[in-house]
């Protein structure tokens, strides 16, 4: 039996839903634990996208099962379209393929309504949220007035807490948004609808997955976001509304502490960020167009295009501290093919010191100069290499640099969007 988590140790979109997808493979439960449908994970499967906001990456091989933690904020709408959007691919979704906490909690229409005017309402300060009530939902859990994926079961008590949530929810929205407020009784009638459409779902994920460790079960988690969008640990208050980290999946689905046993940390081989705050290692050059351009950096979520630059030593350091990384994945190494010199930022300088650990403060992130050290490039074609010794002699340099300053070991290294398109080292299972 084993745990592994999959974590992103940048600012999201490392790859992480490839990356689950092939470790499934060996895998009995894929897990989400935290988030909502602010992520956005990729999947390239047999030429075909497919891109998953709340079911965990490992959804589309047929005999696994699939869980949905109680630390995820759900938003019942979106999982209904992913679900039918499979189904048209041959996926048929049944209580034996996905199951629900009952404690996770629901993203209501009001949440997104509040995350978007309010976001936009801090003018040059804004985060650049993904307008999806992410941040209001987990305050309400917060605040202890949330609803539940079980409260959608229940009309009496759903009602109870749709009317009290919207008093102070509509005084918001128009006396302070000078926005449209909304009526309680359309919002329960239609989530009352959710709640019949997954109320087979609902399972004690905590206990299956106790069960499944004493049976020897292989049990998969799969971070969202990334290290440094993290509430606690991230460039606060550029961050997400929940703890992104590793040691979140106990919280999350309800397992102790024990029980993992591998931390797989993500990194692109360079770095992007979607949204504001800051970013010491971001370019504004003819490199972040071709790392844009390659990479094809515009967000699975919003669309929105992702700010490119370098790789960053010290966030990669950081996040795995942060979350106990065991194992490094490096992903779209293939970006950078064509560039002629790559730079990995190994230091920060700050009022002439030199700083090699992610400093704690924004303005010290913000205004520190980054030094860097130059590696030549390739100009090979290697996405169809599938063995580390094929690959040419500067991009092996570079890993190898990587592993170095690091101190980690690479167990995979990704080449292309496909699945495919993966040099795997080693199994984090075995
Ligand atoms: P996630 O949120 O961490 O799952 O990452 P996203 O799916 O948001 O973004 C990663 C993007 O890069 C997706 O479009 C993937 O299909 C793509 N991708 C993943 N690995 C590679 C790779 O090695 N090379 C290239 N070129 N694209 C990749
Ligand atoms: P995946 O899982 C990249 C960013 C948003 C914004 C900030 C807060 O695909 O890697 P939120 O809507 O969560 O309140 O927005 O966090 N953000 C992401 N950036 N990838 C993600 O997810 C993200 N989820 C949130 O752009 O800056
Ligand atoms: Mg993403």
């Amino acid at each position: 039996m084993s745990s592994v988590v999959v974590i992103g140790t940048q600012w999201g979109d490392e790859g992480k839903g490839k990356v689950v997808d092939i470790y499934t493979e060996d895998a009995d439960y894929i897990t989400r634990f935290q988030g909502g449908n602010n992520a956005g994970h990729t999947l390239i499967v047999d030429g075909k996208k497919y891109i998953f906001h709340l079911l965990p990456s490992g959804i589309l091989h047929k005999t696994k099962r699939c869980l949905i933690g109680n630390g995820l904020v759900v938003n019942p709408k979106v999982l209904i379209q992913e679900i039918e959007a499979l189904a048209k691919s041959g996926h048929d979704l049944t209580p034996e393929r996905l199951g629900i906490s009952p404690n996770a909690h629901v993203i209501m229409p009001y949440h997104e309504a509040i995350d978007i005017v309010r976001d936009e309402a801090k003018g040059n300060k804004k985060i650049g949220t993904t307008g999806r009530g992410i941040g209001p939902c987990y305050e309400d859990k917060v605040k202890r007035t949330g609803i539940r994926m079980q409260d959608l079961m229940d009309k009496d008590l759903l009602t109870e807490k749709v009317e009290f949530n919207l008093k102070e929810k509509n005084f918001l929205l128009k006396g302070m948004y000078n926005t449209e407020p909304f009526d309680p009784e359309p919002v329960v009638n239609e989530y009352l609808t959710y709640g019949e459409r997954f109320s087979g779902f609902i399972t004690n994920i905590s206990l299956e997955l106790n069960h499944a460790i004493a049976e020897g079960k292989n049990l998969l988690f799969e971070g969202a976001q990334g290290t440094h969008l993290d509430i606690d640990h991230g460039t606060y208050p550029f961050v997400t509304s929940s703890n992104t980290l590793a040691g979140n999946v106990l919280a999350g689905v309800g397992m102790g502490p024990s029980n993992i046993d591998f931390v797989i940390g993500i990194a692109k081989a360079y770095t992007t960020r979607v949204g504001g705050g800051p970013f010491p290692t971001e370019l504004f050059d003819e490199t972040s167009v071709h790392l844009q351009k390659k990479g094809a950096e515009f967000g699975s979520t919003t669309g929105r295009p992702r700010r490119c630059g370098w790789l960053d030593i010290l966030t990669l350091k950081n996040a795995k501290r942060l979350n106990g990384i065991s194992g490094l994945v490096i992903t779209k190494l293939d970006v950078l093919t064509g560039l002629k010199t790559i730079k990995i930022a190994t230091a920060y300088k700050y009022k002439g010191g030199i700083i090699d650990e992610m400093p704690t403060t924004l303005k010290v992130i913000e205004e520190s100069e980054i030094i860097y050290e130059e590696f030549p490039g390739w100009d090979d074609d290697i996405t169809g290499v599938r063995n580390l010794s094929d690959l040419p002699v500067n991009a092996r340099k570079y890993l190898d640099k990587i592993e170095e300053l690091i101190n980690c070991p690479i167990t995979m290294v990704s080449v292309g969007p496909g699945r495919e398109e993966t040099i795997i080292l080693t199994n984090p299972f075995a």
